[in-house]
Parts: structure tokens; sequence; C-alpha cells
């Protein structure tokens, strides 16, 4: 499998670069998909599961602020598990799921469509980092954005509010978004999630180079390669990085470089953020803020917002 040029011109960029790069979108082939599975099961990654005791124990109250017969759309659906949890409570019109991983996506969604003959759904496989534009078969009344995950949190702050704009373009003033926010907290909860013991979320990351090796034709090696996850207080955010054991050469096609022992590929960011400063993002991408719902712990937020009329 080869890359569309874009794609390889956007990667060796970020490879070449002084401080290398490399956007975690690239995460998801469809090894990456369950490895990410996988992170969810762990003790050490509370996000998705905390997440899920929101949904449980709030999820009647959070549907019904939108009322029936809405169109869903998932932004990074992944296995669809998320929005499946909601259909029972929600009852969607239509369900749109929309992944970078297509050959996981449509896999995710069949079962479902099975199990749920009422909701008419549709399989988008899609980067909407860039661009998010939904097809004419969508109708543009009710629509319903659901990023869940905390997902917005691998885009800085200002990309953010450029990919939050981009859903309220794509919104009639009906519109509204239900959006998952991991929250600011305990250093060492938040290093040890991104570096779990078993090493789950290394192999995440190190799947990468697997990945890029097949995209854009590198010869990366795995096993010169080691996984940093860690908390960046600074910064607000979670990084991870993949760094070189040792001095080493990489070539891809129409491309190569060397990394010194130590030198590492910035390969995620995962934002923290507080509500007040999230809501802030929302008011200023055109959505108000409706309700908030958390967990005892306030560890993550689930964010409903309304479109607010230009
Ligand atoms: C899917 C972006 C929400 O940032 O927590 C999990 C990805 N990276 N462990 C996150 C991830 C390492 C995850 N998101």
């Amino acid at each position: 499998m080869t890359a569309p040029a874009d794609t390889l011109a956007e990667i060796s960029a970020g490879l070449r670069a002084p401080r290398a790069w490399v956007s975690p979108k690239y995460f998801y082939d469809s090894l990456g998909s369950r490895l990410f599975e996988a992170i969810c099961e762990l003790p050490e990654y509370y996000p998705t599961r905390t997440e899920a005791s929101i949904v449980a124990r709030h999820g009647a109250e959070m549907t019904k602020a939108m009322g029936p017969d809405c169109t869903l759309i998932d932004l990074g659906a992944g296995n669809c598990a998320k929005a499946a949890a909601l259909f029972p409570l929600l009852h969607p019109a239509r369900y749109v799921a929309i992944d970078i991983s297509s050959d996981f996506l449509q896999a995710s969604i069949a079962p479902l469509r099975q199990k749920f003959p009422g909701i008419d759904m549709t399989a988008l496989a899609m980067d909407f980092s860039e661009q998010l534009v939904l097809p004419e078969q969508v109708p543009s009344a009710r629509r319903l954005f659901f990023y869940p995950g905390s997902s917005i949190g691998n885009f800085t702050p200002a990309q953010a509010v450029g990919l939050l704009r981009r859903m309220r373009a794509q919104c009639d003033d009906d519109g509204a978004i239900l959006i998952g926010i991991d929250l600011a907290k305990d250093s060492a909860v938040l290093d040890s999630a991104y570096d779990d013991e078993l090493g789950v979320t290394a192999a995440f990351n190190l799947n990468l180079l697997r990945h890029l090796n097949r995209l854009i034709g590198a010869n990366f090696n795995v096993r010169q390669w080691r996984h940093q996850g860690f908390y960046n207080a600074q910064e607000g955010r979670v990084e991870m990085h993949l760094e070189a054991r040792e001095a080493l050469q990489v070539a891809w096609q129409g491309g190569e470089r060397s990394f010194a022992a130590g030198e590492s590929i910035h390969t995620e960011n995962s934002y923290k953020y507080t509500v007040p400063v999230f809501a802030g993002l929302l008011e200023q991408s055109g959505f108000s803020v409706a309700t908030v719902w958390t967990d005892p712990r306030q560890w993550f937020a689930i964010i409903y917002a309304r479109a607010l009329r230009p």
C-alpha cells in the first residue's frame, strides 16, 4: 500500500524537520486500531472507562438534551462502541461513522446495521483533521457531532478551534456537539496512562513505524526505537515520542535522514484541559455550552454545546 502524494509530502516534511514529528493519525492502521482497543482495557488508561461511566450515569439526560431523530456524526468512530451505547437512548434517525482506518470501520459498523435496522448508517473513510465536508445525502438539519474519547486533545488549542469551527460550518443553527474532554490531573496518573506496565502503549507507538514502512516505503527497524510517554506540565499535554536507541539511518520514498542516539520523533500530543478553558474554545468556535457532566474524581468531562447563531 503506497500513500497519495500529499500524505508522502506531509510525512516526509515531518521526518526531515530538525525536531522530527509524525501525525498521530498514522497510528491507526488495522493493527494500530486494535492496539488502541487494547489500551482502552488497561487499568492505567482511565479515559475510556471514565467516559463510559459518565455515559452510564447521565446518558438519559444527555440524550434527552438533543432529542430523537437527529443525525449522529461520529468523528473517529473506531469500533463504534461509544456511539452504539447511545443508540438505545438517543434513537438517532441516521448514524454517520467517520474514521481514517477504513477496513476497521467497515468491520465495526456491519454488526451494528444488523442490530439497529431502524437507523440509517453510513461509513465514511476520511481524514477530517484538515477538511470536513459531508456528502450531500447527509441532511443538514439536526446534526449532532459526537467526538468522544478526548481525541480533540491530539490538536493544539488553536487547531482544535479550527476543527470545531469546521463542525460549526457543517451544521445548521439547530446543530450541536457532544464532546469528551480529558481533564488536567496529577501527573503520575497521566505518566502511567501513557506508559503502561505491559507495554501496550509502547507497541501502539512503535507500530507507527511499521505503518510508515508500508505507507511511504520506509525502512525503519522497530528494534532500534524506544517508546516515551509523559506529561509535559509546561505545555499542559501528554507527549509521546519514539527515541532512537542508537545512531541510525532511515530511508523512504524520496528521502532519508540520520538520527543520533537519543534523538526522537514526536508522535503525539494529548492536551489536558480544564472545563472553563475548553468551554472558551467552544465559544470561540460558535458553540455555547449547555451542560457539562463529569465523574466524581473530575478526571474527564463530557460537554454538550449548541450551535450559536452567527
Ligand atoms: C485516541 C487521542 C484520545 O490521546 O489518549 C492513547 C490516543 N495515545 N494512548 C489519547 C492514545 C496513547 C488517545 N486518543
